[in-house]
């Protein structure tokens, strides 16, 4: 028999969070493992192009709708040269990548991740290194990707071969630079000058950039939010956004407290909002700092797996993480969290899109696999653009080892305006019951069901592979709308969209 717990939602046209930007949909590709070389490219795969890049992957970018994509890295960063990935192939150097301990060839670089992006129909969130070097080799860059012709780094691109100006509008000023494991960590004090230095040399070079001041590498750190607090008392001026980074992984097999982690998330959001916004108030600033939360996903799986890989070698099988469909419902939920923030998150990536923590896999040689993370990426991507709504929620809760008052409903509310739909993001957190959701939708009366998409599976383990699609949504048909009310039914430990329109007039 199922058990069932109920629950109720109010949603309302006029109870708007924001305009969506289409941005929080970003991902990343860092210089790491098989994210490039194996990944996005791979000169001798039966489906490259021209430029080496692999078609089956494109198609899957292209099908999730990523409008950006962070790029170089990540922990790489602190210590790359773009230089070395410049020019003719054949002349780039071989540097021993410290961050990985892998060996780089530098094989691709800036010109050619601009031109997949441009494939792949993103834009690119380009990161400069403030790690082992600064202001000059950032306003150089900036210079080569973007200036149109006449000086030295900018003709040095076209002689290269890209005429055009690759555009690059988002940049980040360094990586994690609070991390001890970064190369050429910083204090506050430390990285909040030289941000701000690189940042106006940057702006002087293209005012219409738009920058990322580096915020804490997770709401864990020591650190945080001090740090917030104090390299924006000098970059406040200068970044336009602040950067999150959060990781999860369900390391104690406690599926309850794990798929409560997005309160921890809210919570981390919260409070650099809060603390961009002291900021605010202590320099009488009329611009208001908004987040950019470049790095989100689960990371756990791959970790013990890792200290086992040789160092020094080209494109090795790092941070490839085999997930499951309970991280599927995690991955739902810290979609909901961004959803519900999108006043102030407004640009976000998850961290990473190809073989390394990543929604696709493939084998290097052979074909591609979608992992159970993808499905409410894809769909959240494809149909959560709009407005947010802000919705009145009463669930029945539950407290956990790390959290308390828990809801059951975990929900994200779309209105598409242009489209005439209203989406409902769910995810039902209890492991038992399903929970019957009664949602009052008072001003979408001419609205009907168009489909409601599930990701259930009784195993909370489930994996995708190469051979099985085990995790894949399908849509149930119980739900149902009658006298302004839906009716949908979450299956229990389920990740839904139930997706209305209105209805065409005959
Ligand atoms: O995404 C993997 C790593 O996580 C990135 O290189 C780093 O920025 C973060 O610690």
């Amino acid at each position: 028999m199922t058990n069932t717990n109920k629950a109720k939602m109010i949603i309302d046209k006029s109870f708007k969070i924001a305009e969506i930007d289409r941005r929080i949909y970003g991902s990343f590709i860092e210089q790491l493992g098989r994210a490039v070389y194996g990944g996005i490219y791979e000169p001798s795969h039966p489906t490259a192009d021209e430029d080496g890049f692999r078609q089956d992957v494109m198609e899957l970018v292209k099908e999730m709708q990523v409008p950006i994509i962070r790029y170089p890295g990540g922990n790489m960063l602190s210590a790359y040269n773009w230089e070395d990935g410049i020019g003719p192939k054949e002349s780039r150097p071989r540097r021993l990548e410290l961050a990985w301990r892998s060996l780089e060839t530098n094989e691709v670089g800036t010109d050619e991740f601009a031109a997949w992006a441009k494939k792949v129909n993103a834009e690119v969130m380009m990161a400069v290194n403030l790690g082992t070097r600064g202001i000059d080799a950032a306003r150089n860059l900036v210079e080569y990707c973007n200036h149109p012709g006449g000086t030295y780094w900018s003709d040095l691109r076209k002689e290269h071969g890209y005429h055009d100006p690759h555009g690059i509008k988002v940049w980040c000023l360094g990586n994690e630079m609070d991390g001890p494991w970064q190369i050429g960590m910083k204090t506050a004090y430390e990285y909040g000058r030289l941000a701000a230095e690189t940042a106006k040399a940057m702006k002087l070079a293209d005012p219409s950039l738009e920058l990322v001041s580096c915020g804490s590498s997770g709401s864990g750190m020591a650190t945080f939010p001090q740090w917030e607090a104090e390299t924006l008392e000098h970059t406040y001026e200068y970044a336009d956004y602040i950067s999150l980074h959060q990781y999860y992984g369900n390391r104690d097999n406690d599926t309850a407290n794990y798929l409560a982690s997005t309160l921890d998330m809210d919570n981390f959001i919260k409070t650099v909002t809060a603390t961009c916004d002291y900021i605010k108030a202590k320099k009488r600033s009329k611009k208001t700092m908004n987040l950019s939360f470049d790095e989100w996903n689960v990371w756990f799986h791959s970790n013990d797996q890792d200290k086992k890989v040789d160092p020094w070698s080209f494109a090795p099988s790092l941070l490839e993480d085999i997930y499951t469909f309970e991280d599927a419902l995690l991955v739902g939920s810290m979609l909901n969290t961004l959803l519900k923030h999108s006043d102030r998150v407004k640009m976000a990536c998850m961290a990473q899109l190809v073989n390394v923590i990543a929604p696709i896999m493939t084998e290097t040689g052979g074909g591609i696999w979608k992992q159970p993370i993808f499905y409410p990426y894809y769909y959240t991507s494809v149909y959560g653009r709009g407005t947010a709504l802000h919705s009145i929620v009463d669930s029945p809760k539950y407290d956990s080892k790390d959290f308390t008052d828990v809801p059951y409903l975990d929900q994200a509310v779309v209105f598409n305006e242009e489209n005439e739909e209203l989406v409902i993001f769910a995810v039902n957190r209890h492991l038992e019951n399903q929970l019957l959701t009664e949602v009052d939708i008072r001003s979408f009366e001419d609205y009907q069901l168009v489909e409601h998409v599930v990701l259930e599976n009784d195993n909370l383990k489930a994996q995708n592979s190469i051979n099985e699609q085990i995790v894949k949504p399908h849509t149930r048909s119980e739900s149902f709308i009658e006298n302004g009310s839906l009716t949908a039914v979450l299956p229990k430990a389920s990740w839904n969209m139930v997706r209305l329109k209105k209805l065409k007039q005959s």
